[in-house]
C-alpha cells in the first residue's frame, strides 16, 4: 500500500532529512585516509543521537551499524569494521538513515579517499547525474516507470553498469514502504506518481556488470566483476506541481530550464 503524506507529515519528513543531511556532512569532514569505517559509524550514531533521533539501520533485520560503509567494488551494505582502514584512491559509499519522532530519513553518496582515478571520479560523477535524471522525473501524474528508465539510459548510454537487484523505496513511518523504485525500467510503465509520495531514489552504478553477489557475512553486496560501483541516495517528496523536493538535502533548488 502506498502511503500518501500530508503537509504536515511532510514537514515531519523534512525536519528528518534536514537532520540526515547535517548527519552526512559531518561524516565527510572526518573521511580520510587512515580512518576506519567503525570510526565513521561511532561518529555517525552519536551524532544522530546528540539531537534527539534514533539511527534507523542499526538491528534493522539484525544489521549491526548505523550507516553502510561500502568501498571499490562493494556496491552497498559494508558493515563498518575497525580493521577496515580508509586508503587513498578507493572510493567510498556511505549510507545512513534516521528516524526522528517517528519520520524516516535514508540518504547515501561516495566519495572518493585522496586522489582517485579519472574512471572512478567520472563514475561519481554520473552515478550523481543518473539521480537527477531519474527524480527529474518525479512529477505528479508521470509513473515509476519514468524515474527507472531515465537512470538507465542516462548510465547505459554511457557505458556503465545499473544494478537491477537493489531498487529504491517508499519511505515515511516506515524505512520501507511501497512502491520499489527500480533504476531501470520502461518510459509510462509503473504506478501512477502523486502529490505526497516519499521515495528514496537511490542508483547504484558500476563501471562493469550490473550483476552483484552477498558475502559469507550475509550483508556486503559486491559487483560480480570486481569493478568499482558508486551509490547516490536521497529522500525525495512528490509536489503538487512540477519539480519534487529533495527532503535530505535541504536548500536545493531546481536549475531552471
Ligand atoms: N539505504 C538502504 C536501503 O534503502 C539501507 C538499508 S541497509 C540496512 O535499503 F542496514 F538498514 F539494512
Ligand atoms: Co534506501
Amino acid at each position: 500500500m502506498i502511503s500518501i503524506k500530508n503537509a504536515a507529515q511532510i514537514e515531519k519528513m523534512r525536519q528528518a532529512g534536514q537532520l540526515l543531511h547535517y548527519v552526512m556532512m559531518k561524516l565527510c569532514e572526518v573521511i580520510h585516509e587512515g580512518e576506519t569505517t567503525a570510526a565513521i559509524d561511532a561518529y555517525a550514531e552519536e551524532l544522530i543521537r546528540r539531537h534527539g533521533a534514533v539511527p534507523s539501520f542499526l538491528n534493522y533485520q539484525g544489521y549491526p551499524a548505523s550507516i553502510c560503509a561500502s568501498v571499490d567494488d562493494e556496491v552497498v551494505h559494508g558493515i563498518p569494521n575497525d580493521r577496515k582502514v580508509l586508503k587513498n584512491g578507493s572510493i567510498l559509499s556511505i549510507d545512513c538513515g534516521l528516524i526522528l519522532d517517528g519520520w524516516q530519513a535514508d540518504s547515501a553518496f561516495t566519495v572518493g579517499i585522496g586522489p582517485i582515478s579519472p574512471e572512478k571520479q567520472k563514475l561519481i560523477e554520473v552515478t550523481e547525474q543518473c539521480f537527477f535524471e531519474g527524480v527529474r522525473q518525479a512529477v505528479a501524474g508521470n509513473r515509476i516507470g519514468d524515474i527507472g528508465c531515465a537512470i538507465q539510459t542516462f548510465a547505459e548510454s554511457r557505458g556503465y553498469g545499473v544494478v537491477r537487484d537493489l531498487t529504491g523505496h517508499g519511505i515515511g513511518r516506515a524505512m520501507h514502504e511501497d512502491p520499489s523504485v527500480p533504476n531501470f525500467g520502461v518510459k509510462g510503465q509503473g504506478v501512477r506518481l502523486r502529490a505526497g509520495m516519499t521515495l528514496a531514489v537511490e542508483p547504484m552504478i558500476t563501471l562493469g556488470t550490473w550483476r552483484i553477489k552477498t558475502l559469507d557475512d550475509g550483508w556486503t553486496i559486491k559487483t560480480l566483476d570486481g569493478s568499482a560501483c558508486a551509490h547516490y541516495e536521497h529522500t525525495i517528496a512528490v509536489s503538487e506541481e512540477g519539480l519534487p523536493e529533495i527532503l535530505t538535502l535541504p536548500g536545493f533548488v531546481w536549475p531552471e530550464g
